[in-house]
């Protein structure tokens, strides 16, 4: 047995109940570098993410609400969830695998968007186990989507599990998914962040790098047009740091609205081993989050739809206010042959990791230890 955080196994805390009886759990994953995550078995959902700035001092980084009615109601814009089977949008939310034509619910005319209706996997119950290691604080999400929900063929079994090291103030998201009938399946996690902290009035001043070269362009419905393009000279040129709110005023009469775009990862390894994707940097905190992937593509979401709704403690969440970095395959995979691969067949295993890896600007680019190496 340790005295660190890894000897105690998460307890599972009632969150509420969900309009049709179900009970939501919400288990504490807690470091011993000061951060602390609660994740919630409704949409196996990210609820709070506590960690330290330049001062030591804790701040939740995450939207979100108090109550599972406020991630029932219309003001939820997948806060923190565990978004699929397929995020993102499906083009007229039809594919056709194996000589077959399905038809997915059109949530977001004229599109389908993050697998669809009432049993998408961010507005479903999962079952939860919690565990600890001497490693670390973790809890197992599981679900069985069954054949045909939401449109999707195959019967779906899915599991997710937040994982929180002792030390390093990371938050490591695994996903793990097998299939009875062949199935596109993109997963990801939408977190949106704001490193001053949930509620503060803005992410325009947080800096941000990207790790991509290339983006998916798309039509006003934002699917892709099918072109993959050079962000070269396009105010998608996030290779070098670069404030959000920069050159985002162009972007505002598009159909994006701001930034929504898929990015291409860069590193020859991307779709296959961890790369670094994301790097956003807040300077009066002092905090830095670094996203690590192996999906090949990440979104990066602007908050342009965040509409002044009000979330934890009574902050409200204006337009821009928060942003998402959702690592995953690119949009509308399932109707471009040219894109990375989403579908997965039976005897096969999905597998996909995605680090939130969190430090502050005052122990870094120092010359010593790996800060300086790791800055991106
Ligand atoms: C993002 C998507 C946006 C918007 C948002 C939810 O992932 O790219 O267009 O739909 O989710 O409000």
């Amino acid at each position: 047995m340790t005295t660190s955080a890894s000897g105690e196994e998460p307890v599972a805390e009632q969150f509420g109940m969900t309009k049709d009886g179900q009970a939501v759990e919400l288990f504490t994953l807690k470091s011993d570098t000061g951060l602390v995550a609660k994740v919630m078995t409704r949409g196996a959902t990210l609820v709070q993410l506590h960690v330290p700035d330049n001062d030591g001092k804790s701040a939740d980084v995450v939207l979100g609400f108090d109550s599972v009615a406020g991630y029932e109601s219309e003001d939820n814009q997948y806060f923190g969830c565990t978004t699929g089977r397929v995020c993102n949008r499906i083009a007229k939310g039809k594919f056709t695998l194996d000589g077959k034509e399905y038809s997915l619910a059109v949530n977001n005319e004229p599109n389908h968007l993050h697998g669809g209706g009432e049993k998408s996997l961010d507005k479903v119950v999962w079952k939860a186990k919690s565990f600890s290691n001497d490693k670390g604080q973790g809890v197992r999400f599981s679900y069985s989507s069954p054949d045909g929900e939401e449109g999707y063929p195959g019967q779906l079994d899915i599991v997710v599990t937040y994982f929180v090291p002792v030390t390093g103030n990371r938050l490591n998201i695994t996903y793990n998914a097998t299939t009875d009938k062949a199935t596109p399946v993109n997963l990801t996690n939408h977190a949106y962040f704001n490193l001053a902290g949930a509620g503060s009035p803005s992410v325009l001043d947080h800096t941000l790098r990207l790790n991509a070269d290339r983006y998916t362009p798309t039509d006003d419905t934002l699917i892709p047009t099918g072109a993959v393009d050079s962000v070269e000279g396009t105010p998608l040129d996030f290779r070098k740091v670069t404030k959000i709110g920069q050159r985002i005023e162009p972007l505002t009469g598009t159909g994006a609205l701001g930034y929504d775009h898929n990015f291409v990862l860069n590193a020859p390894e991307a779709g296959k081993k961890l790369v670094l994707a994301a790097a956003l940097r807040e300077k009066t905190s002092g905090r830095i989050l670094r996203v690590r992937t192996d999906q090949p593509a990440i979104q990066f979401y602007s908050g342009n739809f965040l509409k002044g709704q009000v979330g934890k403690e009574g902050k409200s969440y204006a337009h821009r206010s928060a942003i998402c970095l959702e690592t995953q395959h690119y949009p509308d995979s399932v109707n471009h042959s040219n894109f990375p691969n989403t579908i997965l067949k039976p005897g096969e295993k999905f597998q996909s990791t995605t680090i939130y890896e969190f430090a502050v600007a005052g122990t870094e680019g120092n010359g010593k230890g790996d800060g300086a190496k790791k800055k991106l």
